[in-house]
């Protein structure tokens, strides 16, 4: 997803580009915007010690887990530091917040274990070769009975139904982004599995965007 992109993927250093998409996403951005956050919502375990955010942007996600479970520490990860700003203007005053600048194209940081890891629209800038690493990543920096909730940008069944989707969020983008990488959700799903989640599956989705979840065994 993007709003005016610039080549090789690092449009999001560009205070722009961030502000570009801030706004949009202030307007709601896509299509049933609400009817997904409503499903993450749902979604978000009855306790939640710790919450890790990977892509954090302007911290959206992380203010909707800490508006369902007021005062969760959190950690923000990005690698922008336009939006990485306007989380910390969007989080100012609360306590318990980290941002840190990281790209998740390396390994994730040593950041001690949490109940809940969410991501936000990021990971389908990563290669799919780094898309099933950081899955693995993901499930050991996980409490055993911990979650994750990737709230993503996944690829149309055949070039047709991404026209559509492209003609259905025209109003928000009229070119592909040259940094999506984008994967169907049955391949992410088999990612899941493959790195140990369990319970993995899609539970909400329209057309390219979806929401994939996988818990770590062991509660
Ligand atoms: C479409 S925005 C989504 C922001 C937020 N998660 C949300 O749901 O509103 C994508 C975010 O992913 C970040 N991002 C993209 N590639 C990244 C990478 N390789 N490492 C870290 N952050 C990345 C961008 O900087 C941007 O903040």
């Amino acid at each position: 997803m993007h709003v005016g992109a610039i080549e090789g993927g690092r449009e999001w250093q560009d205070a722009e580009h961030a502000r570009g998409y801030r706004e949009a996403a202030g307007a709601g951005a896509f299509p049933r915007w609400a009817e997904s956050e409503d499903v993450v919502r749902e979604l978000i375990p009855p306790r939640v010690g710790r919450v890790l955010d990977l892509g954090t942007g302007d911290g959206r996600l992380l203010a909707l887990v800490r508006a369902v479970r007021p005062g969760t520490p959190a950690v923000g990860l990005d690698f922008s530091e336009p939006m990485l700003e306007a989380a910390r203007e969007r989080l100012a005053g609360e306590d318990g917040v980290e941002l840190r600048v990281h790209d998740l194209a390396d390994p994730l940081p040593d950041l001690g274990t949490f109940d809940l890891i969410v991501s936000g629209f990021a990971i389908h800038h990563l290669e799919d070769e780094r898309k099933r690493a950081v899955y693995a990543e993901i499930l050991a920096l996980l409490e055993p009975g911990g979650r994750f909730l990737n709230l993503e940008h996944v690829a149309s069944a055949t070039p047709a139904l991404h026209a559509e989707f492209m003609a259905a969020i025209a109003h928000l983008e009229d070119e592909e982004d040259p940094s999506n990488r984008l994967s169907p959700v049955e391949d992410q799903l088999d990612w899941l599995r493959e790195a140990g989640f369990e319970d993995v599956d899609c539970h909400w989705r329209w057309r390219e965007l979806a929401l994939l979840r996988g818990d770590r065994p062991g509660a």
